[in-house]
């Protein structure tokens, strides 16, 4: 995965790390104005372990083991002190600890030799120009997400009203979130404009991020650019595409808005087909209606929708322009 992107992002990780360091060391200066006994007891613990370290080769000491033994509960008797002064003045007991923004890595990027997965989130941000995804969601997440715009009043021939219809698919949402590891079904939400798909897909993707999920967002015209300019233009991107079908979660907003060819037709089949035979997830969002879709899609698109995606319909008010005269 060579590109001019990988060397960026270690550049990226080395900042990280040193920050986190720094960050500590703040902590720790803190913490030694506050409780100079905490100091003290951390000079202890250090020299204890140089004398246990050097009683290994000193000739002075007659049985190391049980001397060794002696010392290192030292060593947890002044642990135990620390961490009892730190709680006793308020603070955490990992207080002075050093903190990665990624536990699993560290904020090296790998584990067990492999790319972290906040690598390869890092990486598909920038190929996939995602980088401003983490600003929208901050706005966009289950925690703002607004009933209010969903009238509770009966709507058209529907059985609910758009806000027990909302209701339900917010709670499918945050369970399907919660269980995501254990589901093998993807989600898709269709309905017209302005009803909250976009809204509730940047939702999952958030709580899927935050629990530390590959997830590539994009719309689908925008996915085609990205298939059709790496296939034709630059064979370095094979493994930025190899994530459409290797993420975690895919996001494909907008279908429909695509530019309509056999081509991405084809490719469009292809990546959802082979996500489906690894079993990957995906949320396909349209403001088609199911019967535009089976009329518009080739057979072999549409019967791979209909038959292991979980369908969701929209229905209500347009929140845009509720929104509009609001103002
Ligand atoms: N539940 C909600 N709470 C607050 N704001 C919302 C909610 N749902 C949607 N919005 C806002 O309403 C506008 C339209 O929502 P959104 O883009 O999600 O609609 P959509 O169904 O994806 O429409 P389209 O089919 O045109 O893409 C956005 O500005 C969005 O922030
Ligand atoms: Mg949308
Ligand atoms: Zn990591």
């Amino acid at each position: 995965m060579k590109n001019k992107y990988t060397s960026e992002i270690i550049k990226e990780y080395e900042k990280l790390q040193e920050t986190a360091k720094q960050e500590q060391q703040k902590r720790i200066n803190e913490i030694y104005f506050k409780i100079p006994r905490i100091k003290e007891i951390d000079e202890q613990i250090s020299s204890i372990g140089f004398k246990i370290a050097t009683s290994i080769i000193s000739k002075d000491i007659e049985n190391v083991e049980e001397y060794i033994k002696m010392q290192s509960e030292k060593i947890t008797d002044l642990k135990i002190e620390k961490t009892e002064l730190l709680s006793r003045y308020g603070y955490p007991i990992d207080y002075m600890e050093i903190k990665y923004k990624c536990k699993k890595c560290k904020d090296t990027g790998f584990t067990e030799n492999k790319y972290c997965s906040c690598f390869r989130q890092k990486l598909i941000n920038r190929y996939y120009q995602q980088s401003n995804l983490r600003d929208i969601l901050k706005i966009e997440n289950f925690d703002t997400f607004n009933f209010e715009y969903y009238p509770n009043r009966p709507y058209n021939n529907e059985s609910l009203t758009p806000r027990e219809n909302i209701e339900r698919i917010y709670a499918y949402a945050v369970n399907y979130t919660k269980n995501f590891d254990k589901l093998n079904e993807s989600l898709f939400f269709y309905g017209s404009s302005g009803l909250g798909k976009t809204f509730l897909s940047n939702c999952i993707a958030k709580e899927l991020l935050d629990k530390g999920k590959v997830v590539i967002y994009q719309t689908a015209s925008n996915l085609m650019d990205i298939i059709r300019k790496s296939r034709f233009e630059d064979t370095s991107n094979t493994n930025e595409l190899n994530e459409l079908l290797e993420c975690d979660f895919l996001i494909i907003d907008d279908l429909g808005t695509e530019p309509v060819t056999p081509y991405s037709y084809s490719e469009l089949f292809n990546v959802i087909n082979t996500r489906i035979l690894n079993k990957k997830k995906m949320l396909i969002s349209t403001n088609f209606h199911l019967n535009d879709i089976i009329q518009n899609y080739p057979e072999r698109i549409t019967s791979r929708i209909l038959g292991h995606f979980t369908l969701f319909k929209f229905f209500g008010e347009d929140i845009r322009i509720q929104k509009k005269f609001k103002k």
